[in-house]
């Protein structure tokens, strides 16, 4: 028997557990104009008054363009057994059409060599978020063409990578770039209009599908495809039947709009039904779901916050018959100001969420990080165990989780970061309550290796367990590094 409590043996992770962290291309390269690299639409977006903070831009970032080799280095001291990272299409295929360019491509090639010289499994995912400016000046994702050049770009960086990329993941977190990019604005190309994130979203899953099959071409039979989504741990505020829709309406939105067409290829009628006032959805055309529905090795899951949803107050004549019985979602527990949208400074205003008229979300009570996101691992088991459940036989990564808070370097040179510590083991005690209970969980990627660029956020949350002094760009572990490179090397929690 397994157990987490304090007395017990400490939680130890099955033999071949991936212990890795992640990062992504726009967040940490910087060199945005170097060897060929042309603008995505983050360069644009960032470039936008008022869409990031302080003006941020990703030019510079963490320079990891040309500090991999000491990167590397340093994950190999912190004893990373894989490294989850993206390629930056506008790197690989400049403008999103045409030839591969060879010098952007060629800053891969040495990444992954050093990687592997050093031990460490490359997971390369094909798209977090930096869509070639070309392809968004003829539509970007609601333009159904760029899925058709998605899948070019896969075949491009898997011809020249694929012999030593085990893991490839097609996108991440489409519901970010469909729901943010395009429901709210909140993140590039900073596009306000539902009925354009949802058409985003289908064309999104088109080019998981053709990338998938693109990938499948070139890659050896042992190379492994995944898709990466930032599932959400839907609660209702209480257990009245107007709580109970507004979670089943945000659960299809935000889980079911993806795990339905991906494995079991339909759209679930209700979601259908609960966006018909938005869009038609005529964009669908025939074939689409089998191409979307194409088999997947594993499915990447980030975790950061449960979602909590309620139906919107009704004046009291009309909420007959919610007095009293059955609530026990904690409501005097639960905070009332709004949640932040879940993500962006919510500056904008609007909701990424087509169709959640009438739905509150508020977040669940407890601490929170310096992003203002509640801290809650029970969130992380549901998920899990939620997908053991929904999806028998398919292997779960947990591809990011981790957390920002407001850290410094002391003195004498240290960060010490003790609430990140905190955060780390309460989820990793989560991931192995989720597999001691039966989930397929094969490896955990903490986000993130370094302090980077948080999109809207710009420098000012820092997620990394590796410090970055962004002026000298000095590493600096924090103490919470040190607390990971000790969970591997153990391959267990500390007591
Ligand atoms: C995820 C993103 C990642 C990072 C973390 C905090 O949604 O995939 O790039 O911003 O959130």
């Amino acid at each position: 028997m397994t157990t987490d409590s304090p007395a017990a043996a400490p939680a130890r992770f099955p033999t071949g557990f991936v212990w890795g962290a992640a990062t992504a291309a726009y967040q940490i390269e910087g060199a945005a104009d170097q060897d060929g690299r042309t603008p995505s639409i983050w360069d644009t977006f960032a470039r936008r008054p008022g869409a990031v903070r302080n003006g941020d831009t990703g030019d510079i970032a963490a320079d990891h363009y040309h500090r991999y080799r000491d990167d590397v280095a340093l994950m190999s001291e912190l004893g990373l057994r894989a490294y989850r990272f993206s390629l930056a299409w506008p790197r690989v295929q400049p403008g999103g059409r045409g030839p591969a360019n060879e010098a952007g491509l060629d800053f891969y090639d040495r990444l992954v060599d050093e990687l592997l010289a050093a031990g460490i499994d490359p997971v390369a995912t094909l798209y977090h978020w930096d869509l070639p400016q070309e392809l968004e000046d003829t539509g970007g994702w609601t333009d159904r063409d760029t899925a058709y050049r998605f899948a070019e770009y896969a075949h491009l960086a898997a011809r020249r990578l694929g012999d030593r990329i085990p893991t490839w993941t097609t996108l991440n977190e489409p519901w970010c770039s469909a729901f943010l990019g395009y429901g709210n604005g909140v993140h590039a190309p900073g596009r306000t209009d539902h009925a354009a994130a949802l058409t985003a979203h289908h064309h999104l899953l088109l080019a998981h599908g053709l990338g998938t099959a693109a990938l499948r071409a070139e890659l050896p039979d042992t190379a492994q495809v995944s898709l990466t989504l930032n599932l959400a741990a839907v609660r209702p505020l209480s257990t009245d039947p107007a709580d109970l829709d507004a979670a089943r309406r945000i659960d299809g939105l935000a889980n079911r709009i993806f795990l339905d067409p991906v494995f079991r290829g339909s759209y679930p009628e209700d979601v259908l039904a609960d966006t018909a006032h938005v869009t038609d959805w005529s964009f669908v055309r025939d074939g689409d779901l089998a191409e979307i529905s194409r088999p997947i090795d594993s499915l990447g899951i980030n975790y950061y916050t449960p979602t909590v949803v309620a139906a919107e107050e009704q004046p009291a004549a009309d909420r007959s018959g919610s007095g009293g019985s059955g609530g026990d979602g904690g409501s005097g527990a639960v905070g009332t100001e709004p949640a932040d949208a879940q993500r962006g400074d919510g500056h904008q205003g609007g909701s990424p969420w087509p169709a959640d008229q009438g739905i509150r979300f508020l977040p669940a009570p407890g601490t929170r990080t310096a992003m203002g996101w509640p801290v809650d691992a029970d969130g992380l088991y549901e998920l899990l165990t939620r997908l053991r459940d929904d999806l028998p036989g398919v292997p779960l990564l947990v591809t990011e989780n981790g957390a920002a808070y407001e850290d410094y370097t002391d003195p004498s040179g240290a960060v010490h970061d003790p609430e990140r510590i905190d955060y780390l083991h309460t989820h990793l005690a989560a991931v192995h309550r989720a597999i001691a209970d039966g989930a397929p969980v094969r490896g955990y990627f903490l986000w993130s290796l370094l302090d980077n660029y948080e999109w809207a956020y710009g420098y000012s949350k820092r997620f990394g367990i590796v410090h970055v002094d962004f002026a000298s760009q000095r590493r600096t572990p924090k103490d919470s590094a040190h607390w990971y490179a000790r969970v591997i090397r153990d391959g267990a929690l500390p007591q």
